[in-house]
Formats: C-alpha cells, structure tokens, sequence
C-alpha cells in the first residue's frame, strides 16, 4: 500500500526528480508517484515519504539512493523498428554525407541513440546500417539513465514485445531463436555498440559522449519538462559537429527554444544548429 504523499511532499520530490533527470510528473500523477516512491522507500526502511525525501536530498548516499529509485520512474517502451522511416531517412539520405565527411577528416561517422532503454533502437541501427554494408563505417554510441536497461541490452537477448515490428526477413540474419520465443540477436551485433550510462540533464555527462555526427533522442522528451527538454537540448547541439543532426520523437518538438533549425529530409525533419 501507498504511504501517503502530501501536496506539499509531493512538490517538493516532484521537483527534486525533475531537476535530477528531467522527468516531470503532473499534479495528476501523485498517487502514481506516490505508488512508486512508497516502494522503495518501504524497501529502505522509511514509513513516512517526507523522511525519504529528505534522504534523497541531504543523505550522504542520496545519488546511489536517486540512481535506485530511477529504476522504478522511467518507461522503457521500445521496441526494434520503431518508427522506422525516420530511422532509414537517417541512414539513407543524411548519413551518406556525414560519412563522407567523416571520412574525409580520417573517421569514422558517429551515431548516438541518447535515451536507448534496452536497446532496440541502437540495435535496429545496427542492423540498418550492415544491410547497407556501412556498418564497418559508422560508429554506434548507445546510452541511457537507467543502468537496468543497459543490463538488458547487453545481455542481447529479447522477447515478443520487442519483436512486433521486426521485419520477419530480417530475423534470420540478425537473431538466433531462444526458448519462449525469444531470440538472441547477434553478438557481433551487440560488442558494435558502445553502452553507456549518461543522464541526459547532466552537462557534463553528456560532454563525455564527445562529438557526433548524429543524435537519436525520441520518445523521452515527452516525459521532461520545459526547462530539461531546453537544456538537454543545448548540451545535445553542443555534442553536434557542425552539420550534424539530431532526430527527436514524432510528436515531440524542441524548435520553441530556438536552438535549432529543423528541415525535411527523406520524408523526416531533422534538428540542426543554424549556420552561425
Ligand atoms: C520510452 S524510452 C525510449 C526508448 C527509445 N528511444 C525508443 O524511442 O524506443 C525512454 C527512455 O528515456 C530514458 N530516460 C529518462 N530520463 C533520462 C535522462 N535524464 N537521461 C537519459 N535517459 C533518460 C528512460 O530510462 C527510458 O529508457
């Protein structure tokens, strides 16, 4: 059972987890949170959700405590192929320019799926880019905040939920067949893609990435708040070489911050910095 979550408690953790990962939740969405701490908070011996809040602020293990909790906050939706034409926009028309940019300066094109979950999308790209025969050419980065989900995706193995848009000619090159109608996709596949854990609001997390060609963030923004989804968006054209491009969700927009320009390539828009 739920502890009870005040307005004012509520508030003031709402706010707390917004300005540490950017997730916002909704005066509606209280007893959902409430749900959600009073799991954990249960789990670490509180009885009273104003004691954890103070926790997760002031303790001397209040980060292990945030990354724990984190776990049991974010949706980690996804599955491979999804939204696919954007996807094949990116590597059909905006990639072969950023590659042959790369490789005129001696490097490899970089491509960074930033909020991966269990990592899908970056093994969708993955898979993208070797039926084309580029993938020896491009570099995958894949990260995300919750460390679970990379767990999973380096494990590489996946079931039914994940498969529901794998084109069933593609199956057989790129996964073997598990128990329970899971498959495992190939290893090979998987060591190609850097894993890494990155909190999108913390600046300096995402300067680490380094630079890259293109950015892949969608469907996570749409759980942010306004002033996550602007800095998060500063720190990603930062991360952009120039020229370079990020690719949000479908129904997500970052256009009212004016940090990019956004353009239609291959039937998909794409963010870029303007020329300065
Ligand atoms: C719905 S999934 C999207 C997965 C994939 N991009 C897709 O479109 O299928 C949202 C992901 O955003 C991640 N996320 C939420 N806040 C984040 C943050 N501050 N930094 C990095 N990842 C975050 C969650 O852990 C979750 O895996």
């Amino acid at each position: 059972m739920a502890l009870p979550l005040s307005p004012q408690v509520f508030a003031i953790t709402s706010a707390l987890i917004e300005e540490r990962t950017g997730i916002r939740h909704e005066a509606g969405d209280r007893d959902i949170l409430a749900e959600k701490l009073s799991q954990r908070a249960v789990e670490r011996g509180f009885d009273s959700l104003l004691d954890y809040y103070y926790c997760l602020r002031y303790d001397a293990g209040a980060e292990a405590e945030l990354k724990g909790l984190v776990e049991t906050l974010v949706v980690q939706e996804t599955y491979f192929f999804r939204e696919r034409e954007p996807l094949e926009a990116l590597v059909d028309v905006v990639l072969p320019e950023r590659l042959a940019h790369a490789e005129r300066a001696g490097r490899k094109a970089r491509v960074w799926s930033a909020a991966c979950a269990t990592g899908e999308e970056p093994l969708t790209l993955a898979m993208m880019l070797d039926a084309r025969g580029l993938l020896d050419r491009v570099e995958i980065v894949a990260s995300d905040l919750s460390a679970r989900g990379l767990e999973r995706a380096r494990e590489g193995a996946f079931g039914g939920r994940s498969l529901r848009a794998f084109p069933e000619a593609m199956r057989a090159a790129y996964t073997s067949p598990l128990p329970g109608g899971r498959v495992a996709v190939r290893p090979d596949l998987v060591c190609r893609v850097q894993w890494e854990n990155v909190n999108l609001v913390d600046r300096s997390a995402v300067a680490k990435v380094g630079s890259v060609d293109a950015v892949v963030l969608r469907n996570v923004l749409i759980y942010f708040g306004d002033e996550a989804c602007r800095q998060v968006g500063a720190s990603l054209a930062e991360a952009l070489r120039p020229g370079g491009v990020l690719l949000i969700g479908a129904s997500e927009s970052l256009l009212r911050f004016g940090i990019f320009d956004c353009e239609e390539r291959g039937g998909a828009f794409f963010y870029r910095r303007p020329a300065s």
